[in-house]
């Protein structure tokens, strides 16, 4: 069996722990050679890297490993990168959250105006980071989850169009185990029928190997207690106000009986909700810089000074399984069905080529193929022509320093209410991201 190399970009994300844990559990199916963590933050690279020596020198002794802050060192010798970089880091993302909200707008990570703020901060670094990955080892691929992946989707299929990048989220896989639960299945048992953008879209069917159709069992049970389940099926989207994203998506079904909804579409249906349900002063960055950034580098840190990791471990959610089943999928040819963004081309048969969006495709040694989804109806399909032209605008403003273009991507936002409201807005994150966006004129 080949062995593989593998950096982690955003080597001290909090998410590196899990799924460095996720390898080392499944080194018997994706053996790997030579790990590597990569940040350009060297004290949080330095805290999560001399954890994970750690745990390495006790688990996998034999597995080359470095941390670093140097790109060479990073990517020179590798078959896999997984990127899940946050440019601004939460410092930032508490601004994407606060600036809308002031304004009465919903501020959220990845939808509405933080999202797009996220987006002009994000493709620079993400581009960048391609290019390295191409200069040292130009058959690595990358597995890409840094946010919001709508844009960065759209960003790579503009500017690197031939890059071997794949944009994947893990709230699909997150909430198919949701559903898996609710039937008393496993998600490997299921196969899906899934279309949509980004962190907006819809199942619309749900089967099992022998072609039972699970949807109408789930749909009465979402309808009561949206995707909310009775016992712990996963180690994230746990903390209260997830719980309440998942019960959320009763109200979201309400609007379209006949498909699953994801459940970021709140942020879409339900603005005016998600506002007056939003402490300005206590967002969600806040709950994860007191919450999982706290654990993540205590964790670590107890590990460094202990000099071992015994007792102490990472949990590894669905955000792991995925990343690794994915770096598998390729690395073996196997196949798999998995959700991912890709450009349409004819996979949801009317809407445009040239959109990125999120279909079941079967993966293997060449990546992703999409599967054909067929055609959706009118108000799904309206919706999604919406957003995805957001996300066009904002790639075009970042591309031409447009103040124009990201101003209409502002306005035509479904989570704002008017050109005055995204003329303030932008104008109050234009001067939160001078350090981060190019200049617009
Ligand atoms: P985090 O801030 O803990 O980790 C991000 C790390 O990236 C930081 O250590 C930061 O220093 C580093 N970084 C920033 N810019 C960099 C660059 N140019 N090069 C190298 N490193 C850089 O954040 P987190 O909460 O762990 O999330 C990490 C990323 O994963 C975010 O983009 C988040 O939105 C994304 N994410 C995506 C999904 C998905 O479904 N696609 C799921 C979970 C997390
Ligand atoms: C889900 C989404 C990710 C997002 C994350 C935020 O996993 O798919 O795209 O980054 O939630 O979670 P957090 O706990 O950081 O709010
Ligand atoms: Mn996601």
């Amino acid at each position: 069996m080949n062995k593989f190399s593998v950096v982690i970009a955003g080597g001290g994300s909090t998410y590196t722990p899990g799924i460095v844990t996720m390898l080392l559990d499944n080194l018997d199916q994706f053996p790997i050679r030579k790990l590597k963590l990569y940040d350009n933050d060297e004290e949080r690279q330095r805290v999560i890297g001399e954890a994970l020596e750690i745990v390495l020198r006790e688990n996998a002794p034999e597995i080359e490993y470095a941390f670093t802050t140097d790109p060479d060192e990073a990517f020179t010798d590798v078959d896999f990168c997984f990127a899940h970089i946050r440019t601004g880091k939460y410092k930032m993302r508490e601004l994407d959250e606060k600036i809308p909200l002031k304004h009465g707008v919903v501020g959220q990570e990845t939808c509405g105006p933080g999202g797009i703020a996220y987006g002009m901060r994000s493709i620079g670094d993400m581009i960048e980071l391609i290019d390295i990955m191409e200069k040292y080892s130009p058959d690595c691929w990358m597995l890409n989850y840094s946010n919001p992946a709508a844009i960065v989707a759209e960003a790579c299929r503009v500017l690197r169009p031939k890059a071997k990048v794949l944009n994947i989220c893990d709230m699909p896989v997150g909430t198919l185990r949701r559903m898996s639960q609710i039937i008393g299945k496993q998600p490997k048992d299921l196969d899906v029928r899934y279309f949509g953008l980004n962190h907006f879209g819809w199942w619309t069917s749900i089967k099992d190997k022998e072609g039972h159709e699970y949807l109408p069992e789930i749909r009465d049970y979402v309808a009561k207690h949206g995707y909310l389940t009775q016992v712990e099926v996963d180690t994230q989207h746990m903390d209260q106000s997830w719980q309440e994203t998942h019960k959320k998506a009763k109200d979201l079904l309400a609007v379209d009986p006949r498909f699953l909804p994801n459940t970021y579409l709140k942020y879409y249906f339900y603005p005016d909700y998600v506002v007056e349900h939003s402490d300005i002063h206590y967002t969600r960055a806040n709950e994860v810089i007191d919450g999982r950034e706290k654990e993540v580098f205590s964790a670590a840190e107890r590990i460094v000074e202990k000099g071992t990791a015994k007792n102490e471990s990472f949990s590894a959610g669905s955000h792991a399984t995925f990343i690794v089943d994915l770096a598998r999928a390729i690395a073996y040819n196997t196949h798999e069905r998995m959700v991912m963004i890709v450009e349409n081309n004819g996979a949801i048969a009317n809407f445009d080529d040239d959109a990125m969006v999120e279909v079941p495709c079967i993966v293997g040694t060449d990546g992703p193929e999409p599967l054909s989804q067929g055609k959706i109806p009118e108000f799904e399909r309206a919706l999604m022509y919406q957003q995805v032209t957001v996300e066009k605008l904002v790639v075009k403003a970042y591309v031409e320093g447009s103040y124009q273009k990201l101003w209409q991507a502002l306005t035509l936002s479904k989570t704002v209410p008017s050109a005055k409201v995204a003329k303030a807005l932008l104008d109050d994150l234009i001067e939160a991201n001078k350090e981060y966006w190019p200049e617009l004129h």
